[in-house]
């Protein structure tokens, strides 16, 4: 009779390990979404959409054209875009460029072939010229070429990375 009472559990201890379970699960309930967002950004894969669909290849053409893309940007928990702007053409040697339109002198924008600079990129701010490569030309302002796009083509589209510099004179 005695050893039955022993294993027994009184309604207090009931009540405890009742009340002990449910707060333990609620507890880890509400922790485990702000661990989750904490760690996330950490856990997130680099580079999976560094590069930016622009256009097909096949309307690359030997004049420079001005086109606009979307680039998705995060900062810790903070995600946004950005808008960004190349001139993308064919050289003489038929290698596609992607030019970055910021001007290296003082950071205006470079317009292709704008008042009387036939075949050059030309920035209005202090009148600094760039040839057809976008190599900055002597005796103007700028001191570095137009940085140019990394670029891959895949399946006939042309997709557009980070604007990487060309040095400077
Ligand atoms: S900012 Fe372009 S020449 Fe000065």
């Amino acid at each position: 009779m005695s050893e039955k009472k022993n294993n027994q559990v009184s309604r207090r201890q009931f009540l405890n390990y009742t009340l002990t379970g449910v707060g333990g699960f609620m507890g880890a309930a509400m922790v485990s979404p702000m661990v989750g967002m904490a760690v996330d950004p950490l856990l997130q894969a680099e580079g999976s959409s560094d590069f930016q669909y622009v256009m097909d290849v096949s309307e690359i053409t030997q004049e420079p054209q001005r086109k606009s893309f979307t680039v998705p940007q995060e900062d810790g928990w903070y995600e946004s875009e950005s808008e960004q702007t190349a001139w993308i053409y064919r050289t003489e040697n038929d290698e596609i460029l992607a030019l970055s339109p910021v001007c290296t002198h003082l950071g205006c924008t470079v317009d292709w072939e704008s008042g009387d600079h036939d075949n050059e990129f030309f920035c209005p701010c202090h009148n600094g010229r760039y040839d057809r490569m976008g190599v900055n030309i002597a005796d103007t302002p700028p001191t570095a070429p137009l940085p140019a796009y990394e670029y891959r083509v895949e399946e006939g589209k042309l997709y557009l990375g980070k604007a990487q510099p060309r040095g400077g004179a």
